[in-house]
């Protein structure tokens, strides 16, 4: 079994032994991978409708790991104990309903490593993180064709405020597709502004926010510079 590099870039993150809940599981190959690689104790595969936990079961079963994964049909972590697990994934979905199962489990604050991946909504998300006692530790990216996804070790804890650029691209980790990830959201602000600026009746303090996060977003790619700390 293969995982997709967005999903690689999310098992890299996973500490060695840990005892994983995968939320939104789907096809379940997150789970199943990093057990038949060694690298999880457990798993709880959680999927809020049947047919995708369904094909998680399917897929446990083809590589021989049902005994080590427990399959929960709910919504979010509403089955899942703070005692079962030490990590979190919830990748997939978009930044609203990721925000709503934290919301959901304030034991996610409490020691437990969470590794979010959203879809749509970035923006909010990490600003609902800043406001809700979180702290994104990493974000690292994956491309998958043309299409850049990041990847965010979360934690409890105090996260700086962040400026309006910031809540779009997150903070520098050195990543080397942060600058193609900067033109990507560079692109959408701007598509975005050119929309508002034509609008018959512009909404200027929208035009004003989207103006700051591009000239934000531009200056953050000019000073980029690779580090160490890429992975
Ligand atoms: C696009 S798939 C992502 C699968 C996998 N996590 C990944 O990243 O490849 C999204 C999955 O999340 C599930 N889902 C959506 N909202 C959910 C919720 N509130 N609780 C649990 N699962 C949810 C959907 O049923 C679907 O199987």
């Amino acid at each position: 079994m293969e995982l997709s590099p967005r999903l690689q870039s999310i098992a890299r993150q996973i500490p060695q032994g840990a005892r994983l809940a995968d939320v939104g599981t789907d096809h379940g190959y997150l789970p199943v991978w990093l057990l038949l690689n060694g690298r999880i104790r457990r798993a709880v595969a959680a999927d809020l409708r049947a047919g995708p936990l369904d094909r998680a079961r399917q897929t446990a079963r083809q590589y021989g790991q049902m005994e080590n994964i427990s399959f929960r049909l709910c919504d979010g972590l509403a089955d899942i104990g703070a005692e079962e697990v030490d990590a979190v994934v919830v990748a997939g979905m978009g930044g609203e309903t990721i925000a709503a199962i934290l919301e959901a489990a304030p034991w996610t604050r409490q020691d437990k490593l969470l590794l979010l991946q959203p879809m749509t909504g970035a923006p909010r998300l990490r600003q609902w993180l800043q406001t809700h006692g979180y702290v994104i530790e990493k974000e690292t990216l994956a491309r998958e064709g043309n299409k850049l996804y990041s990847v965010w070790t979360v934690r409890g804890g105090n996260m700086p405020p962040l400026s309006p650029a910031e809540l779009w691209a997150g903070v520098d980790g050195g990543d080397p597709l942060r600058p193609a990830y900067l033109s990507s959201l560079a692109e959408k602000a701007e598509k975005a502004l050119r929309g508002h600026l034509t609008a018959q009746r512009p909404d200027q303090a929208v035009i004003a926010y989207l103006e700051e996060v591009l000239s934000g977003l531009r200056k953050m790619k000019e000073e980029w510079k690779p580090n160490d700390h890429s992975g």
